[in-house]
């Protein structure tokens, strides 16, 4: 949710800010800017430039000479004011000396634009982030020319504040530094050479650097070229040490693929092998987690488990839940984080929390977690972001290394939590029923999806001729039933969040409860079909809606005889029943992605999505 990038350097600001927000633009896409302090210049100590629109729109519109070393850029997902050049950041005060840039959200802004009004501070955006540029501008001036130094102004600006914020300030007058200061939003600092980078997301700035310092909660920071100091809102100084970080500059570049979803989709085969390496345990039959920090007496001691995520990662999280029930054989349940942390939930010590994240931001999910650990809970996470705040405030998880994923539509990572709620739930279920046998037989089918997800790829015309069918209507149904129903879930969130069109899921069994009045030759549906011992119930229901005149696209195993209950076949490997989920779900990905593209639109950016929902 909204990018920030920094820089203090020796270089010229302005393309150094530009090619990070460039980088960052799936976080938020609706209009971006920057500012830029130039100490050579007294006429124009500081200049500001945004643009309605995309990166390239900021692009067009800055003039041909931008000259600063210090600066600070962001690319909005907007919260509080419609997306225009007046609502983008960076923000400026009253008196044009500091510029502001905010991700996150202020909640008392209504209070604080109230109280600068009638001091006959003139707004000039609808933003929460605005009164801060005035505040830390009120502070520097100060009463009688007695203002506070820079780093003092942004703490006492910061102190009126409430809410969540990863914010970078600029003043003009003092352009060899930026002053950033973080609160439940994501913010590193990037160590170069004589060089210093300010960022939400280490993709802005890994061009430049692969050290970078991850800030706290509470965590001030003073970055000028040649270093940094970081420091608590009582001015205690802290240390924080810089982290080498594992991404490079073309696991960010499309690589010959027209979109980042299909370079994300196509990469899955050697990301899930990747993430198998040495955690598969051919002796004892069972998944070497170290990382959960849970040893088997502890693993045996818990009664539930309850999985939280958001959107898509819930879905999986449903996966989930029937994967540690089918091999644990513990009482498993999925929920919404966005849900569960609003309505005051029993925390019981014999309950296992599982989160699960892309990201690693999101604020749901992450308040989730806080609230677990309030009430004494004990919470691991499935997390991909490395180094993420729900990666380190959880009590032990399992890093799913998907690697980056750009596309706002998340594909591979999700398929990564679907194996690694597969490995987790080997785990528990060999501290207590799981046979070795059957543990054996797990492992074979975890080592065999590589390979099945790449047999599934290779069947991309045949899919994407079905998706350019489906996305002739406008609106169609995914059904699955009981393993079958997340993976339905998430196609249906996939098709609608990138092609716009209306699809909904619904469990199979539940067709005849009442939508199947909706069917007609005008609303197509997704079923997934699978060979296991529900086989003749789907084939029943298909058969219902081709009676009612509704096509079917029937995504099953070789050899199922779908007779006339389908218009359309879609092959997937078999793998152990438990698995199959995992390679059910693969199809739909390019489902989705065919259909977007046979309409035309943005894949990689769907409009009003953003990638990590670090909002409410
Ligand atoms: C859908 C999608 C979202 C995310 C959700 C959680 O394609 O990307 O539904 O799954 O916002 O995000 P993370 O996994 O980052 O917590």
């Amino acid at each position: 949710m909204c990018g920030i990038v920094g820089y203090v350097g020796p270089q010229q600001a302005a393309p150094v800010l530009v090619e990070g927000l460039t980088r960052l633009e799936y976080r938020g896409y609706d209009s971006a800017g920057i500012a830029v302090a130039n100490p050579r210049s007294t006429a124009h100590p500081s200049r500001v430039v945004r643009a309605k629109g995309r990166v390239r729109d900021l692009e067009a519109a800055l003039p041909a000479r931008l000259a600063g070393t210090a600066g600070i850029g962001h690319t909005r997902w907007a919260t509080h004011g419609e997306p225009s050049e007046r609502n983008a950041h960076p923000h400026t005060s009253f008196d044009g000396r500091v510029h502001v840039v905010h991700n996150g959200i202020i909640d008392n802004f209504a209070t604080l634009r109230a109280r600068l009004a009638a001091d006959g501070v003139e707004l000039a955006s609808d933003t929460d982030t605005e009164v801060v540029a005035h505040l830390v501008a009120r502070e520097l001036a100060g009463q009688d020319g007695k203002g506070l130094g820079f780093e003092d102004a942004v703490r006492a600006a910061v102190a009126q504040v409430d809410g969540t914020y990863a914010l970078a300030v600029l003043d003009a007058q003092a352009p060899d530094r930026v002053v950033v200061a973080r609160n439940g939003s994501p913010l590193l600092l990037g160590v170069g050479d004589g060089e210093m980078f300010v960022a939400s997301d280490a993709a802005a700035i890994v061009r430049h650097t692969s050290q970078v310092v991850l800030l706290d909660d509470g965590d001030f920071a003073s970055v000028t070229a040649d270093g940094f100091r970081t420091f608590t809102a009582d001015e205690e100084h802290t240390a924080r040490d810089a982290v080498t970080i594992d991404l490079t500059v073309e696991e960010l570049e499309l690589g010959g693929h027209a979109h980042f979803m299909h370079k994300e989709i196509h990469e899955q085969p050697e990301s899930v092998e990747r993430m198998l390496s040495g955690r598969l345990d051919d002796r004892f039959g069972t998944a070497k987690l170290d990382g959960l920090n849970l040893d088997p007496r502890a693993m045996r001691r818990f009664a539930r488990v309850k999985i939280l995520g958001c959107g898509s990662a819930y879905y999986v999280g449903q996966l989930g839940a029937s994967m540690i029930e089918d091999l644990a054989r513990i009482p498993a349940d999925a929920e919404p984080a966005s849900e569960f942390r609003y309505r005051n939930p029993i925390i019981e010590p014999s309950t296992l929390y599982v989160v699960v994240s892309q990201s690693g931001e999101t604020a749901d999910t992450l308040f989730a977690v806080r609230e677990i650990q309030r009430k004494g809970g004990t919470v691991v996470g499935l997390v991909n972001a490395v180094g993420s705040s729900i990666a380190r405030e959880v009590d032990g998880g399992i890093y799913l290394h998907a690697g980056p994923e750009v596309a706002v539509a998340s594909t591979k990572a999700l398929t990564h939590m679907s194996v690694g709620f597969a490995l987790l739930a080997l785990a528990l279920g060999r501290v207590r029923d799981l046979s070795f046998a059957d543990g054996t037989r797990i492992i074979a089918g975890l080592r065999a999806i590589p390979g099945q997800i790449a047999q599934v790829l290779a069947d991309e015309e045949d899919l994407a001729a079905a998706a350019r069918d489906l996305s002739a209507a406008a609106s169609l149904f995914f059904v699955g039933r009981v393993r079958g129903y997340p993976v339905a879930r998430e196609g249906a969130q996939k098709f609608k969040e990138i092609t716009y069109r209306h699809a909904e899921a619904y469990p199979t069994s539940e067709l005849k409860h009442g939508p199947l009045a909706l069917i007609s030759p005008e609303l197509p549906t997704v079923a997934i079909v699978p060979d296991d011992d529900l086989l003749e119930r789907n084939l029943t229901a298909a058969q219902e809606i081709r009676a009612r005149g509704g096509s079917v696209v029937a995504i099953t195993h070789p050899g199922v005889d779908l007779g006339d209950a389908a218009t359309q076949r879609i092959e997937v490997p078999r793998n152990e029943v438990e698995l199959d989920p995992i390679l059910l779900t693969v199809p739909t990905q390019l489902l989705g992605y065919h259909a977007a593209v046979a309409l035309g639109e943005d894949v990689d950016r769907p409009r009003n999505l953003a990638k990590s929902v670090t909002v409410e």
